[in-house]
């Protein structure tokens, strides 16, 4: 059984990237082929064993609720006909999975959402997924369940890194430390968006994480950092001072979704792959 149950997915951003598509839908909808991203999410989260959703929401994601709730109207309607089997994996994880909600009612950061979570998860080490990065390892396991076996091992939180080209280097959060192996690095400092010439390796993190309760304390005590947001780079760079925190380079591949050009790439792997397969 799963050590870990409870995956964390904050969702509350507006995707002005995407606008206007994102003006009366959240970004989190957006379909790779017929699949929203997040749905790409939950069977990640799925895969590696958990079972439990907690969705940080904000104002115009009602769409997001109704995804994973049974339509029965629409079930009535495709009921023995032949698109049926277009619903199958969806309502696959209605069945399995709880969904849980709440609502970051201000932009105060991926810090802030993490710990708006905190009501949904409770004292328990969980997992964070941001839907816009859209993974994939072939036939292999994916990147959450590659960071479970980690987990199980070191019993720290664990963030998912990926080498990066250094002029993309201060869009994310970049790790320095100690290689324990080929994959995974004892974390010694972290620093969010670093400029090219500042940052301490070109290791970025990944919109993967798994974090142990003594988190939320972190990150409240974290002050206001990089574009005034509660960062969580910068509560884990105190949870790696005081304890541990491991970086994993995951295998597979990695689209930016939250961007124009990573989500045409997502759209282009996935209909190859989905062209291999039929
Ligand atoms: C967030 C994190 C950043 C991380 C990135 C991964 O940034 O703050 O550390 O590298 O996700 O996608 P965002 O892309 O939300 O600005």
């Amino acid at each position: 059984m799963s050590i870990i149950k409870k995956c964390l997915f904050p969702a509350a951003g507006y995707g002005t990237r995407f606008l206007p598509a994102t003006k009366a839908m959240p970004k989190e909808m957006l379909p790779i082929l017929t699949k929203p991203l997040i749905q790409y999410g939950v069977e990640e989260a799925v895969e590696a064993g958990m079972d439990t959703m907690a969705i940080i929401t904000g104002r115009g994601k009602r769409a997001i609720e109704d995804h994973f709730d049974i339509s029965y109207e629409l079930e009535h309607q495709i009921q023995g006909s032949s698109k049926e089997h277009l619903l199958n994996d969806i309502r696959g994880l209605i069945e399995h999975c709880t969904f849980t909600y709440t609502r970051q009612k201000k932009m105060r950061g991926l810090g802030d959402a993490i710990l708006k979570g905190r009501v949904l998860i409770g004292d328990e080490a969980f997992a964070v997924l941001l839907a816009d990065d859209l993974c994939d390892n072939l036939e292999g396991e994916g990147v959450l369940k590659q960071m479970m076996r980690v987990y199980e091992k070191y019993r720290c939180s664990i963030v998912a890194v990926q080498e990066v080209d250094r002029e993309d280097i201060s869009r994310y959060g970049v790790v320095s430390g100690r290689a324990l192996d080929e994959q995974i690095m004892m974390v010694d400092d972290m620093i969010e968006k670093p400029e090219a010439d500042e940052a301490p390796s070109n290791l970025a993190i990944i919109g993967r994480y798994i974090l142990t309760p003594d988190i939320f304390e972190k990150i409240e005590r974290t002050e206001a950092g990089k574009g005034g947001e509660i960062q969580i780079t910068d509560a884990l760079r105190q949870q790696a001072k005081e304890g541990m925190v491991m970086a994993y380079r995951f295998e597979g591949c990695r689209f930016d979704c939250g961007s124009v050009d990573g989500f045409v790439e997502a759209t282009n792997y996935f209909y190859e792959r989905m062209q291999e397969h039929s």
